[in-house]
C-alpha cells in the first residue's frame, strides 16, 4: 500500500476502510481475470506507471494472456485515448515480461557500426517530418532549410518514445509529461527546458544516412 493510502487509513479510518469495502463488493460478480484486467485499465487511465506494475502481473497471474490485455486496452480506447495506450505500452515493455515478447522487436542491431542509409529526399514532403523506425532507431526526419535534420524520437525529459500522433502545426508534442517541442530548432517550448536530440547525418546521393 502507498504511503499516501496508510496516511489516509490513520487519518480516515472510517472513510477508506467503507472505501475499500466498496472496492470489494463492486468486483463480487466479476471473475479474477475481468477484475483484474479493469484493474489495469484504471491504472492506465490514471496513468500511475506503478500502479500498472503492480495490476498487470496480477492480470496475467489470473489468467489473462498479453493479447487480452492489449484487446482490453485498445477496448477501452474510448475512455483512453490513443496516447495512454501507447504510454501503456510502453510501462509494459519496460516490463520485460516474457508473456509480451511475441510482438517485441528482437532485430535490434548490438552497436552502431557504419553508415546507413535511412530514407530517401525525395520522401521528404515540406515541414511534415517523416518518422523513421530502424531496429533501435526512432526518429523524426524533416527539411530545414536546403538541408536535413534528424531528431531522435525520444524525448529529452524521461526518454519516453515521442508517438506520430504527437506531431501537429509545426511542434511535436510528448504525451507522457505535455512537453511540447518546436520541429524548426529542436528547441522546448512548454513545459521543460531540453531541446531535442539531433542525430547526426550526412546525405548520399539521395539518401539521408546515418549511423545505426
Ligand atoms: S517523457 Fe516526455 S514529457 Fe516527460
Amino acid at each position: 500500500m502507498s504511503r499516501a493510502l496508510d496516511y489516509l487509513l490513520k487519518a480516515r479510518p472510517q472513510a477508506m476502510e467503507a472505501y475499500f469495502a466498496f472496492l470489494k463488493q463492486a468486483g463480487s460478480h466479476l471473475d479474477k481475470k475481468t477484475a483484474a484486467l479493469i484493474s489495469v485499465i484504471t491504472k492506465v487511465h490514471a496513468k500511475t506507471p506503478n500502479g500498472v506494475r503492480q495490476y498487470l502481473p496480477r492480470a496475467l497471474k489470473a489468467g489473462a494472456s498479453a493479447d487480452e490485455v492489449i484487446d482490453a486496452l485498445l477496448m477501452a480506447m474510448p475512455a483512453l485515448g490513443f496516447s495512454k495506450i501507447v504510454w501503456a505500452i510502453e510501462v509494459i515493455l519496460e516490463m520485460n515480461l516474457p508473456e509480451f515478447a511475441r510482438y517485441a522487436d528482437a532485430s535490434a542491431p548490438a552497436a552502431a557500426s557504419e553508415w546507413k542509409p535511412i530514407l530517401n529526399l525525395r520522401d521528404l514532403n515540406g515541414k511534415t517530418p517523416r518518422y523513421v523506425k530502424i531496429g533501435t532507431l526512432h526518429a523524426y526526419v524533416l527539411k530545414r532549410g536546403d538541408g536535413v535534420i534528424v531528431y531522435d524520437a525520444h524525448c529529452p525529459h524521461k526518454g519516453n518514445l515521442i508517438p506520430e500522433t504527437g506531431v501537429a502545426d509545426g511542434e511535436l508534442a510528448c504525451p507522457f509529461h505535455e512537453w511540447k517541442f518546436d520541429l524548426a530548432s529542436g528547441n522546448c517550448t512548454h513545459g521543460g527546458t531540453k531541446p531535442l536530440r539531433v542525430i547526426d547525418h550526412k546525405i548520399d546521393g539521395e539518401n539521408i544516412m546515418i549511423k545505426i
